[in-house]
């Protein structure tokens, strides 16, 4: 009877922990799904000057947590935040895509979605060129069309 009410204790007892840790995975869930967009640099951060921002490829810059790209003269300053979960995006040099490890969201090399859950394209952010250098305000994020939209690139997969 004892063994019977203190297996019924410890059951309990692992109910009501493992309630609590679901509840507590749901509440920090809610609020990184709450937090804004934007970079958490959070301003203006100084790069490099446009002419050395790859045409074919993309350039990783730390500070600005993003990526730098240039196509048909513009530069796009991309925010390396998967669109999905938050996984940070790197981009595949074989494949010339950006791929995302966690759940397999691809992106081409301006962060147009290509495949997978997430719902839009990789986000940008606005910019000014001063004095000859690209300055991205993380603080300012520019959504990434949403999932479907056609591409403005052709610039299919390179390889695996
Ligand atoms: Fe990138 Fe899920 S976080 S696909």
């Amino acid at each position: 009877m004892s063994e019977d009410l203190e297996r019924r204790k410890f059951l309990s007892r692992l109910w009501k922990g493992g309630i609590a840790v679901m509840a507590g995975a749901a509440a920090w869930t809610s609020w990184d799904f709450l937090q804004p967009v934007a970079g958490q640099a959070g301003g203006p951060v100084t790069t490099v000057a446009p002419d050395v921002i790859p045409t074919d490829s993309v350039l990783e810059v730390d500070p600005m947590r993003g990526y730098l790209t240039e196509v048909n003269g513009e530069v796009v300053p991309l925010y390396w935040k998967c669109p999905h979960l938050g996984c940070k995006v790197p981009w595949c040099e074989s494949s010339g895509q950006f791929e995302c490890p966690c759940h397999g969201s691809v992106f081409n090399r301006i962060g147009e979605y290509r495949r997978g859950p997430a719902p839009r394209g990789m986000d940008k952010y606005e910019f000014e060129i001063i004095d000859g250098v690209v300055v991205p305000d993380t603080s300012k994020i520019i959504r990434g069309a949403p999932a479907g939209t056609p591409e403005t690139i052709d610039e299919p997969p390179k390889g695996p």
